[in-house]
């Protein structure tokens, strides 16, 4: 079985991956970072999304042997210091949830929008969370949350 390199949320991780092992399979089961959620498999729901250069990126249809040597960021590497990214508390605040499922995913691409535009019209976030399915259905306070981060927010 191969073995690869991952930077994941700044640490290099060693580990086998079989070969087509999907960067969402290798993150949850051979790292145990678990923050990242198994939705559709097939690229539709957003749960599994994951930051590469900058982009977010679904981690279930990445194999992992593709982005080895790569910086990545999860839903683990937000919080600094005990204390919660802005768009997380952001969502707290705004009780942006209600199971649950898909909030890692949609966190992860709100700060893909952040990163981009750190004061996004409502147009920007939409366009950057369009592919993010919520099943509890709770987008209007998703987009509250991430109108709330960015108003706090300097830089990500
Ligand atoms: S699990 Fe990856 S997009 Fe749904
Ligand atoms: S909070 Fe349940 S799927 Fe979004």
């Amino acid at each position: 079985m191969p073995s690869i390199t991952l930077i994941v949320n700044g640490a290099e991780h060693k580990t086998e991956c079989a070969s087509g092992e999907s960067l969402l399979s290798v993150l949850r089961h051979r790292l145990g970072l678990t923050g990242t959620k198994y939705g559709c498999g097939e690229g539709q729901c957003g749960a599994c999304t994951v930051l590469l250069r900058g982009k977010a990126t679904r981690s279930c249809l990445t194999p992992a042997e593709s982005v080895a040597g790569e910086k990545l960021v999860t839903i683990e590497g937000l919080a600094a210091n005990d204390h919660m990214h802005p768009l997380q508390q952001a969502f707290l605040d705004e009780e942006a949830f209600q199971c649950g499922y898909c909030t890692s995913g949609m966190i992860m691409s709100a700060y893909s929008v952040l990163l981009a535009h750190p004061h996004p019209s409502d147009e920007e976030i939409i366009q950057y969370m369009d592919g993010n399915v919520c099943r509890c259905g709770t987008y209007p306070r998703i987009m509250a949350a991430i109108r709330r981060a960015a108003q706090g927010a300097k830089k990500p």
